[in-house]
């Protein structure tokens, strides 16, 4: 399986607060059957410009892949990317592009926190079409219910695809949301978002199983399958 959301390089944001920490959830995720993950560090326009946070994420990308060398573990396929904060100017941002997972126009986009507002759909549809990328909403599901997915739909309806979290599957509330977005053919890729190995460890074993239980086999290698073809990383 893809993992499309991962805060497992080290030092860089609220994820691995160490090298040793970066390890540990890379030995995880290869015993959880993750054969290949995108790296998703927090991108906030409002703090840094791009530049600066590509040099951070490359040094930590650096300091890891140094690590692995030296000590010749088996790990997955990493491709670099970033989690990046809508913001009401994140479209005019000329460095945007730079942002998009691995050589792909995708790009993780995190919607604020603060409810909806018609602005952000405007500012996803300027990310589409004046910048020609493809937004993949993170945990959709943390933003929306069933009550209000409704002012969701003109957002939806843009191209757009939804990522949700593992977790998301294993977690009663969370879950009646998700199935709702599964119902309606609004779920296209899975992420675990882990952050550490403790209290915000990868779930992706328990996802799965979920998926494969309540959706079947074919659906899950349908996600996965999509997962791959949106950023370009074969099995
Ligand atoms: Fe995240």
């Amino acid at each position: 399986m893809l993992d499309f959301h991962s805060h497992f390089l080290p030092g860089i944001d609220d994820g691995a607060d160490s090298l040793d920490c970066s390890l540990e959830m890379l030995d995880l995720y290869v015993k959880q059957g993750v054969d290949a993950l995108v790296a998703t560090p927090h991108y906030y326009d409002t703090d840094e410009t791009v530049n600066r946070f590509l040099s951070r994420r490359d040094k930590a990308y650096d300091k890891l892949m140094f690590e692995l060398a030296k000590n010749g573990k088996e790990y997955p396929q990493i491709v670099l990317g970033a989690e990046v904060a809508l913001s009401t100017d994140i479209a005019k941002n000329i460095d945007l592009e730079k942002l998009c997972i691995g050589q792909s126009n995708a790009i993780l986009i995190e919607l604020p926190y603060t409810g909806y507002f018609e602005w952000m759909t405007y500012e996803i549809y300027d990310i589409i079409s004046k910048r020609k990328l493809h937004p993949v909403l993170a945990h959709f599901e943390r933003f929306c219910n069933k009550k209000n997915i409704s002012k969701f739909e003109n957002l939806l309806s843009l191209d757009v695809s939804v990522q949700i979290n593992a977790d998301s599957f294993l977690d009663g509330r969370a879950y009646k949301t998700v199935k709702h977005l599964v119902k309606n053919n609004n779920f296209d890729v899975l992420g675990s978002d882990a952050h550490n190995i403790t209290d915000r460890r990868s779930n992706f074993p328990g996802a799965v199983k979920k998926i494969q239980k309540k959706y079947g086999e074919e659906f899950l290698s349908q996600i996965d399958n999509k997962a791959r073809k949106i950023i370009g990383v074969n099995k």
